[in-house]
């Protein structure tokens, strides 16, 4: 018989970290950020430069490749992306089979894992040519399949690609040209998106980039890592929480208005609520995104003439918990997901599609962590953990 209290039930010296609040997982040259200070840079780049000097298909250049284009690159960069943005025919037989009420996210994870099927090839980092053509394929195809999702759910014919028009304009049209168009660009929402999109472009280890880094680092190929990707910023805690502002906003209004009232519910250790879009997990000062992405939401809203009593009830909640003692000794602030989920309703975009917009930022961040972590040859992520469950239990019934 086995002596069961000879044996070992410890698996030696492991550090534990739930949830990796101060492990470092790899060595990056992609973001910089201090969360004390509220400092955001990509590529040694100020967030606050690139947000008000660049554009989106530039930053993503840099983040991907780790310098700025010079004209004639960012000029083929986008040609070879318009090369790749159709997206292959059959891909319509897997959108069919999906239900309308799905959520985009769930159909964009899944959109993105089929890619895998029709591109079969993974990707030989070693080769740049092969890496290259893999970044323009991944942003042309991801953009369409984006906009797609929403087309689906609302029973419209899919969009293609306008290769006259811009990156960013393109999502707008892919959306919604017709039948609700033909779409007219205005200039001041295509540079709040434009805006968006750079803000949200990469954030070094959080929970999707972990996951893309993660999956990747099992030689994955980057569609299939992608997915993976799509599907972590989902949640609410992460990329869902745009959404879950929104939902909050609508649910204040829609029980009378009192933004007070949630703030004391937010504020009461007893009830689990939690004010959405508020508080990070990096940033305890100020979220240098949400600084920049509060001016833009003013701009679009002052010039599109809203008036919307959703937009009003964000204003009242955000003085509020600016003022409150609670969320001060906290250092809770409004994170770019509160004014991006404002600038989304503003537009027109539906609620359930603001994952959707993040994750088509976060895109080039997630392609260039992917390559980052391949070309540095990183081990297979594999954490350990510590055993709490049963020691060794004789098998009798
Ligand atoms: N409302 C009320 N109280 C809050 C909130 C909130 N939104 N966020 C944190 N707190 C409180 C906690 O209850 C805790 O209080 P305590 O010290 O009395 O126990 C304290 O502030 C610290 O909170 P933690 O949960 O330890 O902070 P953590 O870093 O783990 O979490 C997180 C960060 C998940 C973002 C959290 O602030 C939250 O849930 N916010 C709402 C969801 C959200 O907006 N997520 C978007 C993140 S940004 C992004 O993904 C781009």
């Amino acid at each position: 018989a086995i002596d069961i209290s000879k044996l070992r039930d410890a698996s030696g010296l492991i550090t534990l970290d739930p949830g990796y609040k101060n492990s470092g997982s790899c060595k990056s040259g992609i973001t910089f950020l201090d969360g004390e200070l509220g400092i955001l840079r990509y590529r040694g780049y100020a967030i606050e430069d690139l947000a008000e000097k660049s554009n989106f298909l530039e930053v993503s250049y840099l983040i991907i490749f780790g310098e700025l284009p010079t004209a004639a690159q960012l000029h083929q960069f986008e040609e070879d992306i318009r090369k790749y943005t159709l997206v292959n025919e059959e891909m319509k037989n897997i959108i069919d089979g999906f239900p309308k009420t799905a959520h985009p996210m769930g159909v964009l994870s899944a959109l993105t894992s089929a890619l895998t099927a029709f591109n079969p090839k993974s990707v030989n980092v070693d080769n740049s040519a092969e890496m290259y053509e893999a970044v323009c394929k991944t942003m042309g195809k991801f953009l369409v399949i984006a906009t797609w999702t929403y087309r689906k759910s609302m029973g419209f014919p899919l969009n293609y690609y306008d290769n006259t028009k811009g990156y960013v304009e393109n999502f707008m049209r892919l959306m919604f040209e017709l039948p609700t168009g033909p779409y007219a660009a205005n200039p001041v929402v295509i540079n709040a998106l434009d805006k968006l999109f750079i803000l949200h472009a990469d954030h070094e280890q959080n929970c999707s980039t972990s996951t893309v880094r993660m999956v990747g680092s099992s030689h994955a190929g980057l569609f299939a890592s992608i997915s993976a990707g799509v599907s972590a910023l989902w949640g609410p805690l992460h990329g869902g929480a745009n959404q879950a502002v929104l939902e909050m906003l609508e649910e204040i209004y829609k029980t009378g208005g009192d933004a007070e009232k949630y703030l004391a519910k937010a504020k009461d250790k007893n009830d689990p609520f939690r004010l959405m879009g508020f508080g990070h997990r990096v940033y305890k000062n100020f979220d240098p995104r949400a600084k920049i992405i509060k001016k833009a939401a003013d701009e679009v809203l002052g010039t599109l003439g809203v008036q919307d009593p959703i937009l009003d009830i964000a204003k009242k909640l955000e003085a509020a918990a600016l003022e409150d003692d609670y969320f001060k000794s906290r250092n809770l602030y409004p994170n770019v997901d509160f004014y991006s989920g404002i600038i989304y309703r503003a537009l027109g975009i539906p609620t359930d599609m603001f994952t959707v917009m993040f994750a088509i930022g976060r895109l080039p961040g997630w392609i260039a962590q992917w390559k980052e972590m391949r070309e540095n040859k990183e081990p297979i992520g594999r954490p350990r953990q510590v055993y709490v469950g049963h020691p060794l239990r004789e098998f009798k019934r």
